[in-house]
């Protein structure tokens, strides 16, 4: 597939999962490829084939087509950042200890979506859930200290609802506490959360700017994974966290926050790399970074995914 078939592959996904937004319905592929700054433009001839209805993506192209980003950057087109956007600062990684060397030696070239063409401004409203009663997120919280909806809490220390700035529009959605966090009552505060702040300064966030929690507010004992169950029993309490929050951008950590969150058994390899939505919010997936401690392959992948979430946070705040 050359570049332009993929993208019109992409756009044709996105559109099947319900991006009713996308200016570029209206659009030829030509003539994104020409707002995108496309060196060279196909003849206009090939305009005309961009008229007809195209087959399902699913029924002609593997799932894979959907990296427009690699799309994008194999034809040199480039989305311009939004005006005034700074880019975030270099990534901090130079300072990661050893055992967990921060997201990826790289600096901030690596060519990025852009993302005026994708976030619309509207935010859908999340259905009201069985809290919506909860009217604060300390109510949420409280809730929690006394939630016995799985047996998670029998195994216990303490709950972990999350913490952070309830205001900042920015959420990081991870698993489930681990020991660190079990003993602390607090997300993200062990290894894996030591390598979360640098990601997070990587893009110029600090920690407590942001709001960081979990798909599973007790810890699974021993770290298994999430049995399916439990997430079920504990997801509503995310949920009306994320309602009470309404951030501008979700990034979820790993594929239990992934999967639970955009209600898939996509695998997470397939659903990085591409802006999703969580009832409008613009949801980015990316690796667990207890993973990247034990895959490093996966460290750029992930610069690339907070970067995105970086622009579009810093394009919604504009809108
Ligand atoms: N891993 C997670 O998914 N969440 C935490 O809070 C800590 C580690
Ligand atoms: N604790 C971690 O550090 N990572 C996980 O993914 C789960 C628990």
């Amino acid at each position: 597939m050359d570049a332009r078939e993929r993208l019109r592959a992409y756009l044709e996904q996105r559109r099947e999962m319900g991006e009713s937004e996308f200016v570029l319905d209206a659009l030829s592929v030509d003539d994104v490829l020409r707002v995108l700054g496309d060196k060279h433009p196909a003849p206009s001839a090939r305009a005309g084939s961009d008229a007809r209805p195209t087959p399902s993506v699913r029924d002609t192209a593997p799932p894979t087509s959907g990296n427009w980003r690699e799309a994008l950057s194999s034809i040199g087109a480039e989305a311009p950042a939004p005006k005034g956007t700074p880019r975030p600062s270099a990534p901090a990684v130079k300072t990661a200890p050893d055992d967990a060397p921060g997201v990826a030696s790289t600096d901030a070239s690596a060519p990025l979506p852009g993302t005026g063409l994708i976030v619309g401004s509207a935010m859908g409203d999340l259905p009201p859930g069985p809290l919506a009663h909860l009217a604060t997120l300390d109510d949420v919280a409280a809730h929690i200290a006394s939630c016995h909806g799985c047996t998670l809490y029998q195994t216990a220390k303490n709950h972990v609802p999350g913490e952070g700035n309830p205001t900042a529009g920015f959420v990081c959605v991870g698993e489930a506490p681990g020991q660190t966090e079990d003993e602390l009552g607090r997300p993200f505060v062990g290894r894996a959360g030591e390598l979360l702040t640098k990601i997070l300064e990587a893009i110029a966030f600090k920690r407590e700017d942001v709001f960081i929690c979990n798909v599973l507010k007790h810890r699974p004992p021993g770290n298994r994974n999430p049995a399916p169950d439990e997430i079920k029993a504990c997801s509503p309490y995310l949920m009306r966290q994320l309602e009470l929050l309404r951030p501008r951008v979700i990034l979820a950590l790993g594929t239990f926050a992934a999967q639970t969150l955009l209600q898939t058994t996509t695998p997470i390899g397939k659903l990085r790399g591409q802006v999703h939505r969580f009832h409008g919010i613009p949801l980015i997936v990316t690796y667990h970074p207890a993973a990247l401690l034990r895959n490093p392959a996966w460290k750029r992948p992930t610069w690339e995914d907070v970067q995105l979430a970086r622009r579009i946070f810093d394009s919604a705040a504009q809108s």
